[in-house]
């Protein structure tokens, strides 16, 4: 049974928050940090806030040989009656008991991670930003803490919330970025673990970002893993097209990654009655449809970036330049509809916030 009393330690020592136009995306940390165990006999006890310091862990702590963990990522931002405001941050908490379950951890109180995150962000409201393009990144995670070198899921896990002010996902900020298809290396595969946020599947694709980086290119976009055919997601992003007014999505399968990003995506544009749909779409398809010049906008979505139009797209021996590398009109207005949202500016007709 988890205990639902929690213990807060006051920071003594704040850090001076981050001042001027730089602030890379998560490199800053807030003075506290949440805090909670797991045993087999106990369930999840002890959740706590406490000061943001290192952690000591066994080296034989299971996270550093298997990598039993999951992430997730949401953002929090002040609404101009200075109230804290969260984007539908049940929606990251289903999604990271999904992963838990695949992960083969422990399902954790979607209700009580939501009432200690927001403890934790009332005494880190100051560290809030509220500049434009600027929000409060937090990243709740687990990590299996059993040490023991078995090959099996662990006995024991510690999940943490950590905050971080953060600006632009991409230095560039909102604009668009060249692309390159990977052709070799695959993010996830059918069975995998592509549908959970674990860290795996994100240390697996720096061999192909390297690749696309010598390039010149900012980012890869995956492709199916059996047929290297049907178009799966871009960077850690989920992806869309415009294609001759439709927007297009790749279908969720087991080994695309659900978004929240992308869900709301899909719902703002059924609610303006703008045609989308979510299906399988291949390399050939789209390379067609650009030399029919209908290939109109395409953009990757996901937390982090929000929102990142693909300027140029690299496949093969073709270079595909989206919309004359300018950011397109519809990506522009998700963007601005969702941030708007997100940030207060805009009325919120779906109930998406929570303060
Ligand atoms: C997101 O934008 O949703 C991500 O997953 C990016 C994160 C891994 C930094």
């Amino acid at each position: 049974m988890i205990e639902a009393k929690l213990d807060i330690v006051e920071n003594q020592n704040k850090k001076p928050k981050p001042e001027g136009d730089d602030l890379p995306f998560g490199q800053v940390f807030t003075d506290h940090m949440f805090t909670m165990e797991y045993t087999r006999e106990k369930g999840w006890f002890q959740p706590q806030i406490v000061p943001y310091e290192p952690i000591t862990l066994d080296p034989a702590a299971m996270i550093f040989h298997y990598g039993q963990s999951v992430f997730e990522g949401l953002k929090a931002y002040l609404n101009s009656e200075g109230d804290i405001q969260l984007f539908r941050p049940e929606e990251n908490l289903k999604r990271m008991n999904r992963s838990n379950g695949r992960m083969s951890i422990p399902p954790i109180s979607e209700e009580l991670v939501i009432n200690y995150l927001k403890q934790l962000l009332l005494l880190e409201k100051e560290w809030i930003p509220n500049e434009e393009g600027r929000s409060l990144y937090i990243r709740p995670f687990v990590i299996a803490t059993e040490a023991n070198l078995a090959v099996a899921p662990s006995q024991s896990y510690k999940f943490m919330i950590i905050l971080s002010p953060v600006g632009s996902y991409y230095p560039e900020g909102i604009h668009p970025v060249s692309i390159q298809v990977e052709e070799h290396f695959t993010r996830a595969v059918r069975g995998g673990t592509g549908t959970a946020k674990t860290g795996g599947n994100y240390c697996g694709g720096y061999k192909a970002q390297e690749k696309a980086a010598d390039r010149g290119h900012a980012q890869v976009m995956w492709l199916d893993g059996v047929h290297k055919k049907y178009i799966e997601e871009v960077g850690s992003m989920n992806v869309f097209f415009k294609i001759n007014g439709q927007i297009i999505t790749p279908e969720l399968n087991d080994s695309i990654l659900e978004g929240v990003t992308r869900k709301s995506i899909i719902e703002l544009l059924k609610h303006w009655n703008i045609d989308v749909i979510e299906r399988k779409i291949s390399m050939e398809e789209l390379l067609q449809a650009y030399e029919d010049g209908q290939l109109e906008e395409a953009f990757g979505a996901g937390t982090a970036a929000v929102v990142s139009p693909i300027g140029e797209l690299s496949w093969q021996d073709e270079t595909m330049i989206i919309n004359g590398r300018q950011t397109g009109d519809l990506t522009k207005f998700l963007y601005n509809t969702i941030t708007g949202i997100q940030t207060g500016k805009l009325p919120d007709t779906f109930n998406w916030t929570e303060t």
